[in-house]
Order: C-alpha cells, then structure tokens, then sequence
C-alpha cells in the first residue's frame, strides 16, 4: 500500500525523506517520488519502479529546504507511472499532496474542476485533492489549513494525506480517514508518516491521528484538530521498539530475519502472557468487565490471510483446551454476512497490521450487531485496537518482510494464552494440565533454534523442487492450518501454484493431481492422527507423488515411505504447529531465492491491504 512521509526541520530534507521513504519500502509500491519546498519555490520529483531510481533521480537534481513530503505509490487509479506517481499539483505548482486510499467521488469533482478551468495531468483520484486546495488556497486566497479543511468537505472516500504549500514554508498538514498516519514528535522538528518504521529512525514519541482528524505540523508545535477546527488534545505513545528491529542487520532479507526471531518472540510472549514475575497480564486493553470474557459461550473469529490461518488453529485451542465453541471466517465473506449474535457471543478479529480493511470492515459489521470485539494485534495505535472493545498485542516487533512469519507464531502463541486462560478460568483443565502445557510452551524456543540450526536440511530439499510447477500440501488436525500457511507462503514469495488439503480430502479430489512431478509437503509431527496421516501419504506414494514429511525426530521409520524427511523436535499436540510451520517458512524462503524472485517485497502485494 502507499507510504507517506512529511518532514519540517533542519536536517537534510532529501536524506530525511528517502531514509523515511525507505522504511516503508516494504508496504509495497511501485512508483515514488518527493516535494520540498524551498524559498517560496516547489520542486517535485519522481520516478516509476523501486526507490533506488527516485534517489539517482534527487541526486542529479538536488534539493534543498526544510519542508518536505514524499511518497511511495501502490498503483489503484492509473498505471504505474511518472505522470501518475505522487506528489501531485495544481495548475499553478503552488501545493503538493501525497496521498494514501480512495477519493470515491473524484470522477464529479474532476468533471467540475475542468469546467472551473482546471488541467489534469495523471489519471489519478489524487489530483483532484491537489485542484481543490488549489481553488480555495490559491484562487480563494484562503490559507492552507483553512483550504484543506474545506477540500475535506468535498471529498467522500478514504484518505490519509499530507499537504505543502509554496506560500507557507513554515507548516504542512495532514488528515486522515480509514488509512493510518503517524505523527512523530522530535525537538525543533516534526514527521508525519504512513506507519512507525518511516520514524522511529529519529525519534519515538508519536500520535496516532484519528479518523477525521487533521495536524497542522510546524517544527516547533503540531496542532491536533477534528475536521470542524475543534483543538484535540493529542495522546502522546512510545513507540517500543527502534531503528535496528525495522533493519535487516546482516540478513539478506527481512523474511529470514523474521523467521529467525521467532524463538525471541515466542520467549517474549512466554514472559509476559505466562509468567510476567506473577499473576500473567493477558489483556493490554479492555474496555469492559473481565467477568463478561469469562462467561463467553462461543467465539467467532474473522480475519484474512495468514491472520486467517492462525485464526483456524485458533478455534481447536479453544475448543479443545477451553470447551468453548468457535467459527471462523476469511474477513472479506464474514463482512457482508447476516449475523445472528447469540448472548454471549465474542467476536475475536485477527491482524497483524490492524490496518487490514476487510478485517476493520468485519469489526465494524460484527460491533453493529452487537458484537462484543476483542482483537490479536501487532501494531500499536493501529485502526483495529482503536475500535476493539479489547486487545492482545502480540509483541512481535515490526514484520516487514511481506510475508508474515514470526507476527503468525506470535498470533499462534497470543490464541493458546488465551484459550489456556480460558481453560483455567472455566475450570475445563486442571492446575497440572495448565502447568504441563505453559512448561512446553516455556520449551518451544529452544526447540526452534533446533530447527533454525538445521535449516541447510530445508535448502537441500528446496534444491531439488524450486522448479516444480505446483505445490501440495497435506495435514489433518491442528497441523492442518499450517498446509494452507505452507501453501501460501510459496504463492507469495515464490509464485509457485500451490494448494493446501486436510489429507483426509485427497481422494474427493485433489488425488488426481498427483503424478511423478508433483511435491506433496505432508505435516504429520506425532499426533492423534499420525495414523491416518500415514495412509494418506500411501495413496500419494502409490501415485508416484514426490513425498516431503515434516515429522517429530525419532521416527525414522518414516524414510521408508517419504523421499526428503524434514525432523522438528517433540512437543505436544497442540504446540506442534508452532515448530511445523518453521520448516514451511524455510522451504518457501529457499524455493523463492532460488528463484530469484523479490522475496521482501513481492509482487502485486502490499504488507498491510487497505483498500478493497
Ligand atoms: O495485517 P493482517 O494480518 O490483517 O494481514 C492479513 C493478510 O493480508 C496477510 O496475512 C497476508 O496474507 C500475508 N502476506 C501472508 O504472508
């Protein structure tokens, strides 16, 4: 999705607009370009493609000044361009405006603007923005606030922008609605951005600005208003983590980086979701009366993608461990569902970004309805924790590769919390069993540093099918989200055709697929369904399938039947998934490199989907 930046202050305006632009890199995008003011003079430059043409671009035409904004652009209304990338200006080069989402109305407003006089140069919905500050700033002789707050009033759609004005160096405005900004607080020096990454490399202390808000950003105040005028008084947050969490630190891509702190979030979920010197803290926001989460009769839980996957894995945590029953849905259906709330009903929403327009859809359909709304999130201040009546953060730091990897073991790891506190409360495990199942949680990061040590296994196996065509891959029970989370992560990064089945299923289809050339990944760590798992890999061997097992070290009786056989350590059941899905990071990781693709930023996807 698109990133913003703004900047007012005394660092170098272009070091501190690509070093913010880069930060957001891995939303995705695929044009970028920036806007400096500089002694009453407008200069804006951009370029189609990745950041690195845009900085050649700044250094054969350098700029200067102490205001600017930039932008990289994921491509919505017009092909990906330099005439459609941001900034965009009005007919007089006076303002220039970045801008994330959709100006649902732009095409009336583009019609009257030509009829007012005005010149279009892109296809964008954007440059309405530009024509309508324009005839109140420029022709109306309004100022800049007062001009922005009126575009405003014209506008329907979804927003989040950042505007200058060659006629005022000594401020910018930005305003939102349903797409995030950030507003970072420094010393003699303000930034606003899409997301924190694009800040923290120069200070910490940020406001997340609301729908329906404006700043009005100078380098020594920012100014918080609604729509109306009305001064807000800004809640100011630390952001926890810093410049070298959004920096790949030697790795050769943010997703191995990613892949390789799960132990560290796993342990720092552990801490404080189990122990935290004490009773456990679980909630880090809950507007209402934990009495209310204890008496939950069924939860039904929405969300999209990867979130999707830890959410089904969710609903055997719950049922099995807290005998509460549970439904799930892929946000995008469950958001135009007729819903039916029963009492006592909990809606749990799942996202990392909590930006995920779908999910914040599902949130909003399922609250209309008289939804009581927790959610399981990764990033502070974001839209979904905000009108989440309840939240667990899963403490995951920034995910910034694409593909998510470590915020999904975290998610994993917040749902089992939860459901054990469930249990406990519920009475439906006793002391031993909750004991017994916290300790093996306790164990799980050393037994992923286990595989991450032996991660060369997975590079072996990827060398002998990173040309396959198609992918398979097989589970049954609580390991069965992980064959959809394996099957989607080779989709993503390494653009291989890839499905994954409850094994139980093969034979209502998917057998036929099988031949000599296809890979099949079948997860069967040691479970109750081991069993069942087996027979299932038969009917795959007697069709000549090429057999990946990921199983429990020790059953080496396994080599017999698979052709690669890829040992995580032992654990119980319902932590299994937990240590199955490393392998499927690494073989999706390693198919993707050999492949040469853009592992960190695939293509035609966005790190957090804000638009529909
Ligand atoms: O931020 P969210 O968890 O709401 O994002 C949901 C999906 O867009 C996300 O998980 C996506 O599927 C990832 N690229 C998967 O790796």
């Amino acid at each position: 999705m698109c990133g913003i930046v703004g900047y007012i202050g005394s660092r170098k305006i272009d070091t501190v607009l690509l070093k913010a632009l880069s930060r957001l890199e891995y939303r995705g995008y695929d044009s970028a370009g920036l806007a400096t003011v500089n002694q009453g003079t407008l200069s804006i430059l951009k370029e189609p493609g990745k950041l690195t043409r845009l900085v050649m671009r700044v250094k054969e035409n350098p700029v200067a000044g102490t205001l600017g904004i930039g932008h990289t652009r994921w491509a919505t209304h017009g092909e990906p361009s330099e005439r459609n990338a941001h900034p965009h200006s009005d007919c007089t080069n006076t303002v220039a405006i970045v801008h994330n989402g959709i100006i649902e109305n732009h095409d009336t407003l583009k019609s009257h603007l030509i009829r007012e006089g005005h010149k279009f140069t892109s296809d964008t919905d954007t440059e309405v923005l530009a024509h309508l500050i324009e005839r109140f700033h420029v022709i109306q002789g309004c100022g800049l606030e007062e001009s922005v707050r009126r575009t405003i009033g014209e506008i329907k759609g979804s927003y989040a922008f950042c505007v200058v004005s060659s006629r005022e160096e000594n401020v910018f405005i930005a305003a939102r609605n349903g797409s995030p900004l950030v507003v970072g607080l420094g010393n003699g020096e303000n930034f606003v951005a899409s997301d924190a990454p694009a800040i923290v490399d120069f200070t910490r202390n940020a406001v997340f600005l609301e729908d329906y808000q404006m700043a009005v950003v100078s380098r020594d105040e920012v100014k918080i208003t609604s729509n109306a005028g009305e001064r807000i008084r800004e809640k100011v947050v630390r952001i926890d983590w810093d410049a070298k969490d959004v920096s790949k630190e030697g790795f050769e891509h943010f997703m191995l980086k990613e892949i390789e702190e799960q132990p560290a979030v796993i342990d720092r979920l552990f801490r404080m979701r189990f122990e935290n010197g004490g009773e456990p803290k679980l909630f880090d926001v809950l507007r209402f009366d934990v009495s209310q989460l204890k008496k939950v009769e069924r939860v039904v839980i929405q969300a999209c993608g990867t979130s999707w996957h830890a959410a089904l894995t969710g609903k055997f945590f719950f049922e099995s461990l807290s005998g509460i029953p549970a439904e799930v849905d892929v946000s995008s259906e469950f958001r135009y569902r007729k819903l039916i709330p029963q009492k006592k009903e909990l809606l749990l929403s799942i996202t990392q970004s909590g930006e995920t327009i779908d999910t914040l859809m599902g949130l909003r359909h399922a609250k209309q309805s008289g939804f009581k709304a927790l959610s399981i999130c990764n990033v502070l201040g974001s839209t979904v924790t905000r009108e989440s009546d309840a939240v667990i953060y899963t403490h995951a730091g920034p995910e910034i590769g694409v593909a998510s990897t470590k915020a999904y073991t975290a998610q994993l790891g917040v749902l089992f919390a939860l459901s054990l506190w469930w249990a406990r409360e519920r009475g439906s495990v006793n002391e031993g069993t909750y004991r017994r199942l916290a300790d093996e949680f306790r164990e799980l990061p050393d037994k992923m540093r286990k595989i991450i040590s032996a991660k060369d296994r997975v590079l072996e196996i990827a060398e002998k099918y990173f040309q396959a065509r198609d992918f398979l891959f097989l589970a049954r029970g609580i390991n069965y989200p992980n064959a959809h989370e394996g099957a989607l992560k080779i989709k993503e990064i390494a653009y291989i055709h890839a499905t994954g089945h409850p094994a139980g299923e093969m034979k209502h289809g998917p057998i036929a697929l099988i031949d000599e050339n296809m890979p099949v990944v079948a997860i069967m760590p040691e479970s109750s369904v081991y069993e069942k798992m087996v027979s299932n890999i038969q009917e795959v061997k007697a069709r000549s399938g090429k057999l990946i097992v990921v199983t429990t070290e020790g059953n080496t009786a396994i080599e017999r039947l698979a052709d690669d056989v890829i040992y995580i350590p032992e654990t119980s059941e319902f932590l299994s998934p937990f240590l199955s899905v490393l392998p499927l990071q690494y073989l999706a990781y390693y198919v993707a490199t050999l492949r040469g693709t853009d592992v960190d930023q695939p293509r035609n996807l966005a790190k957090s989907v804000t638009v529909e």
